[in-house]
């Protein structure tokens, strides 16, 4: 009994010990990597302060653990200039960059090449709670000003909700604050924190990780209510951004990231994030790409036929079928999207003839020699005014006929 009880811990802590050593083994550091250094807000929460008691703070932690190397910050306010001023900024002292790591930036990157997502979040709506009043959604706010009392608005300039506000009438009752302070001290959060709590606003829109952080933190009761009503358009993803050129630092962030994704979202979960349960899918109208009734055609498919028998038809051929010279469109047109076709129209490539046969070869060197040598090619309609704008009313003409639902007759045009 007593062996057991003494041989007992030292099993654990052996256990322990190894599994540390697996983990900090899996990813090594880059060459020459001896901290993590992170580009961040020292007053930015729920992303970052000095504190270390953002949720990219924990995350960062998290990455400087999977390395096995110490977490070091450079701090600088998180506005315009950001980027410029710190990863992407060379210390004069020592010839490198200042840090090497942005958190929270867009999924789509843009200045700096972004990892894999790792968090997403829509724009809310917070109001203190148990004021006798129930707001489910922005148009709430018109029904309660009328019939309850008259609610102050507070918002970021340039934030989505604006336009509904001022739809329904409200403009009067809202008050804009700026998100990019000049000082470094204030945070957006304090929409919340300040505004909301103490009455000077009743209701403030914010960012969704923003809103639900300071509403929880909030002695005063709130209720955040995401603006699910926007729709799948209005999540946003977020990445972390590194510098063009650090691929093999992207790499490794992307690999750590996938391996920890269940660390990282039970890190986003202690930050009340509104939930994103319910948010309204997008509602996307399929858009006609041309209308035939009775071999009349829409104003669009009308004015793809003219230009295509003003211009294309000398190649390919006037029902579209195809020369000597190009292809027979109404086959190429078999399954390529107006994406494609737009590519394609906006792309100079050469043609492909076969001169084999040496009747053709003959008859197309004459062609060519009396005419001129860019007709090898498809021209790149890049910057012909006529047809530029009128690809997809190319693309639907082409496309009906391809489709069999116009013939090579001349199309007449629907009444409209
Ligand atoms: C000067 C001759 C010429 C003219 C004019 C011309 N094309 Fe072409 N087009 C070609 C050649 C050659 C090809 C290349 C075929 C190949 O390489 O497969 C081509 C290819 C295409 C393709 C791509 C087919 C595919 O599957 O890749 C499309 C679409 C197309 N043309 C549409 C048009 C349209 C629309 C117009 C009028 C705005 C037009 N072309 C005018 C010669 C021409």
């Amino acid at each position: 009994m007593m062996v057991l009880f003494r041989v007992f811990p030292l099993i654990l802590l052996g256990l322990i010990f190894n599994t540390i050593i697996a983990n900090a083994g899996e990813f090594k550091p880059l060459q020459g990597q001896t901290a993590l250094r992170v580009c961040a807000d020292a007053h930015n929460l729920p992303y970052s302060n000095d504190k270390l008691e953002g949720f990219d703070n924990k995350i960062a932690a998290l990455i400087g653990e999977e390395l096995g190397i110490p977490v070091e910050y450079y701090w600088f306010p998180q506005r315009i200039g950001f980027t410029r001023n710190t990863i992407k900024k060379i210390d004069p002292e020592t010839g490198r960059f200042l840090c090497d790591l942005a958190m929270s930036i867009p999924a789509e990157g843009g200045m700096l090449a972004a990892t894999a997502p790792y968090y997403k979040s829509i724009e809310a709506m917070v109001y203190r709670s148990g004021e006798g009043y129930e707001l489910n959604q922005i148009s709430d706010i018109a029904k309660v000003s009328k019939d309850v009392k008259e609610l102050k608005i507070g918002l970021f300039d340039r934030d989505d909700a604006t336009v509904h506000l001022l739809d329904d009438g409200l403009s009067e009752q809202i008050e804009y604050f700026q998100f990019m302070s000049g000082d470094a001290l204030v945070y957006p959060g304090r929409i919340v924190e300040d505004a909301l709590a103490s009455g000077k606003i009743d209701v403030a829109f914010a960012w969704g990780p923003i809103a639900g952080y300071f509403a929880s933190k909030s002695t005063a009761p709130m209720t955040v209510v995401p603006l699910n009503e926007f729709g799948e358009r209005h999540v946003f993803s977020f990445a972390m951004g590194v510098r063009h050129q650090d691929k093999a630092w992207k790499k490794l962030l992307n690999n750590i990231l996938d391996k920890r994704k269940d660390d990282i979202a039970a890190i986003i979960d202690q930050y009340n994030f509104p939930s994103l349960a319910n948010v309204k899918p997008e509602v996307r109208k399929k858009r006609e790409i041309y209308k035939v009734e009775n071999g009349k055609v829409d104003d669009k498919t009308y004015v793809g036929w003219r230009l295509f028998n003003s211009t294309c038809f000398v190649c390919h051929g006037k029902h579209a079928t195809g020369t000597d010279r190009a292809p027979n469109l109404l086959v190429r047109l078999e399954g390529m999207s107006e994406r494609a076709f737009r590519k394609k129209l906006l792309s100079r490539y050469f043609a492909k003839v076969n001169l084999d046969d040496p009747d053709r070869r003959m008859e197309f060197l004459k062609q060519i020699a009396e005419k001129d040598a860019v007709e090898f090619k498809m021209p790149t309609w890049d910057d012909d005014p006529n047809i530029r704008p009128h690809i997809s009313d190319l693309y639907a003409y082409l496309k009906a006929r391809s489709d069999g639902a116009l013939g090579e007759e001349r199309p007449e045009r629907l009444e409209q």
